[in-house]
């Protein structure tokens, strides 16, 4: 079936990146790319040539989410299940596939008008990912992809189809607690590269609640842990577990609103079919406490 395989990178309008800087740079240990065009900031954190792009705007907001797959004939295939499902898929301008430094690049719509993209074979660097602040180990990225995100949208149900049935992804599990219903979906061994939840703790229809990064080492997330409180950047969430993906991550408060999580030791799926799909009735087994 088709389907992306991976969430590749994301982009984001802010009113000013100057904000972002102790949380890209001090906390995470993301890199700058000097090839970053005027206003705008890419950033790298593995072999691809960036993952994140902060554009300078006049407001906060989500650009696209860049998902991807791993040969032309899955690049072709998706655009023609796209396009067999009505959903106006177009392939990108030059333009467009330079900034994102990726060989071919479609874009359409996704649930809520989000903008999303699916792109083939991103621009690796020879040169060696240089962190801006000291690291133990790598982020966990490669056939895992960058990381995940939780989007809100209006129409959960809706959205979930659009998941699974335009992007061919497979429900790992559900979590309802509070006002929020939770679905998790993957596209690769890791638990999820998207969670999809109604409008809830702030995050409106088609708004990014958070995306998470990955750390190889537990140390890494510690010790950003720490700076978390020597710099007083805000958090949403102490450090915890989550009960279905048994992540050990926190999640701080970021400039546009929305939250990054950063975290270490995600479960996997590797056999979809032998999979139990389970739901929980919360998402903590200890930590993850509302920071007001
Ligand atoms: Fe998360």
């Amino acid at each position: 079936m088709a389907g992306v395989t991976k969430l590749a990178y994301l982009g984001f309008n802010v009113a000013d990146v100057s904000q972002w800087r102790t949380i890209l740079f001090d906390i995470l240990g993301l890199e700058q790319r000097s090839d970053s065009a005027d206003g705008q900031i890419n950033l790298r954190m593995d072999g691809h040539h960036h993952r994140l792009s902060f554009v300078d705007s006049d407001q906060d907001s989500l650009a696209y989410i860049g998902w991807e797959v791993d040969t032309i004939d899955q690049f072709q295939a998706l655009y023609n299940h796209l396009q067999g499902m009505g959903i106006g898929v177009e392939m990108a301008s030059e333009a467009d596939k330079q900034d994102r430094m990726v060989l071919e690049l479609m874009k359409f719509r996704g649930p809520d008008n989000v903008p999303f993209e699916v792109c083939l074979s991103p621009f690796h660097d020879n040169q060696p990912y240089t962190p801006s602040c000291p690291r133990f180990g790598a982020f966990n990225t490669g056939d895992l992809g960058m990381g995940h995100i939780l989007m809100c949208h209006e129409d959960t149900q809706a959205a979930v189809k659009f998941y699974r049935e335009a992007l061919g992804m497979k429900i790992s599990d559900y979590i309802h607690w509070d006002v929020a219903k939770a679905t998790f979906l993957h596209c690769n061994p890791r638990h999820h590269s998207v969670a999809v939840c109604n409008p809830c703790f702030g995050t409106e229809a088609g708004e990014l609640n958070h995306f998470m990064l990955q750390a190889e080492d537990i140390d890494d997330v510690g010790r950003a842990y720490d700076r978390v409180s020597e710099l007083d950047v805000p958090l949403v969430l102490t450090l915890g577990k989550h009960t279905n993906d048994k992540m050990t991550s926190f999640y701080m408060v970021t400039p546009a609103g929305f939250a990054i999580e950063y975290g270490y030791g995600g479960a996997e799926i590797h056999d979809s079919d032998a999979w139990d799909v389970e739901l929980y009735n919360a998402p903590k087994i200890w930590g993850h406490n509302l920071v007001e």
